[in-house]
């Protein structure tokens, strides 16, 4: 039996990493690194089209829960130009990764603090439930000072905080587009995303801002369909269909911005074998590099719309 995890981490690029750690540390929650390598990362010929050297930053949360176990991985490219740019044409899900969710204790207040630290609103905190089984929650969105939509939710419905101040907990949830969604589902299922927490239909309309000219007539924005499929252990996927779709976002491998995401794995020989069983590509044999604190194994695998995502196992 091999064991597939959840989301482990949610990668985004940045352009300067010590930047990046002191936010993220001071005001997102992302108080431990786990690791911090500079140098080659072999196995991303297919996604990178070339072997990148990066220096890369795992970042863990102290206050992180079952509902909010995801980590942040900071990437900065440092060969060729340096990073490239943000996609454009981004509005939110586009296929590539579009959006990091936090769990926090307390929406309003953590939306409050990360605008005061710095972040844009782009969405005050609201109430709901979604269908299709009336789960209650609290969201708001902000923009971190670099233009990663991180949204924050908690899941009032499923999930009581664990007592104390307001707080950011870890990544609930990645958010990415695909155009497909019957296939998406199907194929993550596999990888243990079976319990379908939230599907919508109906476009998001706080969300309409996002939607910019030239890329999109305001007055004829596409439909979305969203779906969030839970593993029983771990953090949460929400794939995005847009009709029409948008373009894609997906960028080159390291572009500012969130951009991959790392799924946890038991056993990495055992998980991409079984990947390998059902006839998705792999895009070589796991690697293991050593970051100074352990060992970080991955390895990249083809998804139905191309998205950057990897298995992990981490020894960190
Ligand atoms: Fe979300």
């Amino acid at each position: 039996m091999t064991s597939f995890m959840g989301v482990d981490h949610v990668g985004i690029g940045v352009g300067d990493v010590d930047a990046a750690i002191e936010f993220y540390g001071r005001h997102v929650g992302f108080d431990r690194v786990l690791f911090d390598y500079t140098g080659e990362l072999p196995g991303l010929d297919v996604v990178a089209g070339r072997t990148p050297s990066a220096r890369v930053a795992m970042l863990e949360s102290s206050d992180a829960t079952p509902i909010g176990p995801a980590r942040v991985k900071l990437v900065q490219v440092l060969d060729g130009d340096g990073p490239p740019p943000v996609p454009a044409g981004q509005a939110w899900g586009e296929v590539g990764v579009c959006e990091i969710c936090l769990h926090v204790r307390d929406v309003q207040a953590v939306h409050d603090a990360l605008v005061a630290a710095g972040c844009a609103s782009l969405m005050g905190p609201m109430s709901a439930d979604v269908p299709p089984s009336g789960v209650t929650l609290d969201i708001a969105y902000v923009a971190d000072p670099w233009g990663t939509k991180l949204e924050m939710i908690e899941w009032t419905g499923l999930w009581q905080s664990l007592p104390g101040p307001a707080r950011a907990e870890g990544i609930n949830h990645v958010a990415f587009g695909v155009t497909d969604m019957a296939r998406t589902r199907a194929f993550y299922e596999r990888l243990g995303f079976t319990q379908l927490l939230f599907e919508s239909v109906e476009f998001f309309d706080p969300m309409a801002p996002w939607y910019e000219a030239p890329w999109y007539d305001p007055q004829h924005l596409p439909a979305q369909h969203m779906t969030m499929p839970m593993p029983a252990q771990g953090a949460a996927i929400e794939p995005v269909v847009l009709d029409p779709p948008g373009h894609d976002c997906r960028g080159t491998w390291g572009h500012l911005g969130p951009m991959d995401f790392g799924i946890r794995v038991g056993n990495i020989d055992r998980a991409a074998a079984r990947l390998r069983e059902w006839d998705i590509a792999v895009h070589g044999e796991p690697h293991s590099l050593d970051v100074g604190t352990g060992e970080w194994r991955y390895v990249y695998f083809a998804e139905p719309d191309g998205n950057y995502v990897a298995l992990v196992e981490a020894r960190y």
